[in-house]
């Protein structure tokens, strides 16, 4: 099977990336692997951040992270997925579950030393592999192995959210979108924060119980505070860094989580972490998750028949223009670019 596979690459310029389009052949799988026709992949604020970083050299890497196809062929031995098969890669291929590894890092989706998604075929290791459930399209699918299941594991797999308690999220990009929908789908209390009334109206319309838009409040903790009657929020996923990490220390509950996640206002947060122990409080490192907590998101998200919220579609062609709108943060949720 001689089969041509479309890709865009990164390619080093003037210390940093720009996307390239290319073509090249494709491999077909050796024993343990699979051949996976993709579907759609998607993007995440990580694909800026590994588009925009000179410091590893990724020149040639085809990037994003996430992406849902269908198996094409199968190589020898494997038994488990079939031609036909609806699947998703996770972000770490190697971690399938247990105890992160180190060096699983490197293996990551997109921005390590592995090639990403956004490409026509994706050969992948038979492990690594997770079943799309059934009431989701391929461009939906395409949406969660990176924000969605950093939520579950931030939430559910660290967090054990319990019904009733409250979650903060920041903004109203993809993980804050998924942390809002399946919280909520558990029944517990979501505040939302947006720069924009506009989003907030539509996080409301997703189940946010409160929202708070961070331009205008910027004391959005003493907002979180009264929300909660003085008591503080259970769950918070920590996305902004240095520009909201006080915050989150201030607006945490007693005995409360804060999930450290994000860098969307830079790397070096020095929050002071007192607080915390007068709280006896805790700060919860979250980096993606493993296979197996992929498979527990899927079970909720079937269960739940939860849809992630896709802001646009983008034709292959337009991949240029879909990086542009995530470095604009206009979106509300997820943007896709569709590969078939
Ligand atoms: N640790 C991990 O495993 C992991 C996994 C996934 C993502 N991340 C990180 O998590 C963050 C979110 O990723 P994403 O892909 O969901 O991003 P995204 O979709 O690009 O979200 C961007 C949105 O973040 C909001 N935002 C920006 N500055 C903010 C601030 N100061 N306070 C509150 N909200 C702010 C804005 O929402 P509004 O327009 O509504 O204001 C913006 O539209 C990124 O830093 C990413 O690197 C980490």
């Amino acid at each position: 099977m001689n089969l041509i596979s479309r890709h865009f690459q990164l390619t080093a310029q003037r210390g940093a990336f720009e996307l390239r389009r290319g073509s090249r052949l494709t491999t077909m799988p050796k024993a343990n692997q699979v051949l996976v026709r993709m579907g759609a992949a998607s993007l995440n604020y990580r694909d800026l951040l590994t588009l925009q970083d000179p410091s590893v050299n990724r020149d040639g890497l085809i990037p994003l992270s996430d992406g849902a196809g269908t198996v094409m062929a199968v190589g020898a031995g494997v038994t488990r997925w079939k031609a036909g098969d609806r699947v998703s890669v996770n972000f770490f291929p190697t971690w399938l579950r247990g105890a992160f590894a180190p060096s699983a890092l490197a293996t990551a989706l997109g921005g390590g030393e592995t090639d990403g998604m956004l490409s026509d075929y994706v050969v992948a290791d038979t492990n690594s592999l997770v079943p799309i459930p059934e009431h989701l399209s391929l461009a939906e699918a395409a949406t969660l192995p990176c924000a969605a299941v950093t939520a579950w594991h931030a939430l559910f797999e660290r967090g054990q959210l319990q019904p009733g308690e409250t979650v903060l999220v920041q903004g109203t990009g993809g993980v804050a979108l998924f942390g809002l929908q399946l919280a909520a789908a558990h029944g517990a209390k979501v505040i939302v924060t947006s720069s924009s009334e506009e989003k907030l109206a539509r996080a409301k319309a997703l189940g946010a119980w409160k929202t708070i838009n961070y331009d205008l409040q910027p004391a959005w903790d003493k907002a979180a505070m009264d929300f909660t009657e003085g008591r503080g929020v259970d769950h918070i996923l920590e996305l902004g860094g240095p520009q909201t990490y006080d915050k989150s220390i201030a607006a945490v509950a007693p005995g409360g989580r804060i999930a450290q996640i994000g860098v969307l206002t830079g790397f070096a947060s020095q929050p002071n972490i007192l607080p915390l122990q007068f709280k006896n409080a805790s700060i919860h490192g979250i980096c993606v998750g493993s296979v197996e907590h992929f498979e527990h998101l899927n079970q909720f998200m079937s269960m739940h028949r939860i849809h992630p919220v896709i802001d646009t579609a983008f034709a292959f062609d337009d991949v240029p223009a879909a990086y542009a709108h995530l470095q604009s943060a206009g979106h509300f949720g997820k943007l896709v670019v569709n590969l078939n």
